[in-house]
């Protein structure tokens, strides 16, 4: 196996993570660790693979070449930084840190230690999104004026729920609002300007946040994520000449409707059958085959600007991590 990945955080992506590695034919998860044994030990034996008890085993192991870090977001620091210095690349889920510092700090020791590093925002590679990018790049819309974008749930409420606690990270914006960042960036390219409004929890993190980005043409980019309610999860992007509508839930979205003004609809489907995920694990093997120590298709730079976009509007809420205080 040409791939031998170390699977470092085996809570709830976990488990789609072992599906999507078993569908590359040189790609397997031999290790895992999580700070419950009992996980590690179960997501494991899932992979067919050992649970380490000693973090350093795995970044000691030569078998290991690769680690997916699929931890809450304020240890990602850490765990990329010592896996890249290890001598591993890198797949790190999303949101890649819980600032822009800390965000290039690891950048910079992935690109150091000439290893890959990618943010794990599994929209990008997917095969609708792939469509999308083809269908926009003839421009059926004319100018683009409007992106608009939601993805909201109703999430637990107990205070120590990742999502709901700043000591793990927890907020709509990192969690859910990088996706309505994506495809706003994917449509429009990048913004000038963040105006952000929105709502926090008794603990301070944001439990429901909308967002205005301006572009230098005059286009604007409407976003919300929420915590709070259960909102349509779709995207529309209006230009001159007609809409596209991506379809609800419109990160990992089945499809994607294109209404041209005076012109039947024509829908794009592509569902994934759950299964999403895979397509990074291929983009991973790709770029690390090539020699790439980033994905052309979702570059360090765009990583860094999803995590300076997503300081502002948490500046503007008043949302505050205690590593902003450290590393800022
Ligand atoms: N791509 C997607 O669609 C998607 C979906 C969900 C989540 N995510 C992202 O994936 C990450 C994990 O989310 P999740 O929902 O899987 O969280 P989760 O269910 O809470 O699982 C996280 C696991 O990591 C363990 N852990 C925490 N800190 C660790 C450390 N320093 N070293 C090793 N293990 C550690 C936790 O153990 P304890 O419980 O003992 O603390 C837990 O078992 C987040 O960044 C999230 O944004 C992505």
């Amino acid at each position: 196996m040409k791939y031998t990945i170390g699977l470092i955080g085996c809570g709830g992506i976990a488990g789609t993570w072992l599906q999507a590695v078993a569908q590359h034919p040189e790609c397997r998860i031999a290790l895992t660790y999580d700070l419950s044994s009992q996980a590690a030990a179960q997501r494991a034996a899932e992979a067919g693979g050992r649970a380490v008890a000693d973090l350093d085993d795995l970044f000691a192991s030569a078998e290991i070449n690769l680690v997916i870090v699929a931890t809450p977001t304020p240890s990602h620091p850490e765990l990329v930084v010592r896996a890249a210095r290890a001598g591993k690349h890198v797949l790190c889920e999303k949101p890649f840190a819980l600032n822009l510092a800390e965000a290039k700090s690891m950048v910079r020791t992935a690109r150091d230690s000439k290893r890959f590093v990618m943010e794990a925002i599994w929209s990008r590679f997917l095969p609708v999104y792939a469509s999308l990018g083809e269908v926009l790049q003839s421009q059926p819309l004319g100018r683009i004026t409007r992106v608009e974008a939601d993805l909201g749930f109703v999430a637990p409420t107990d205070a120590g729920h990742r999502l709901n606690d700043p000591a793990l990270g927890g907020g709509s914006v990192l969690d859910l609002g990088i996706y309505c960042l994506h495809i706003a960036r994917f449509v429009l390219g990048g913004h000038e300007s963040v105006h952000a409004v929105g709502e926090l929890n008794d603990q301070g993190v944001d439990i429901d946040a909308t967002y205005t980005l301006g572009y230098a043409n005059g286009a604007t980019a409407v976003l919300r994520s929420s915590l709070k309610v259960a909102t349509p999860c779709v995207a529309t992007i209006t230009g001159e000449s007609g809409t596209i509508t991506v379809e609800r839930r419109m990160h990992v979205s089945p499809g994607f409707t294109v209404a041209l003004n005076d012109r039947a609809a024509v829908y794009h489907r592509h569902d994934e059958n759950g299964q999403g995920l895979r397509h990074q694990v291929f983009e991973v093997h790709r770029c690390i085959e090539q020699g790439f120590i980033e994905s052309p298709r979702l570059t360090h730079a765009e990583t860094l600007a999803y995590a300076e976009t997503m300081d502002e509007i948490r500046r503007q809420l008043g949302v505050r991590y205690a590593s902003d205080l450290t590393t800022s």
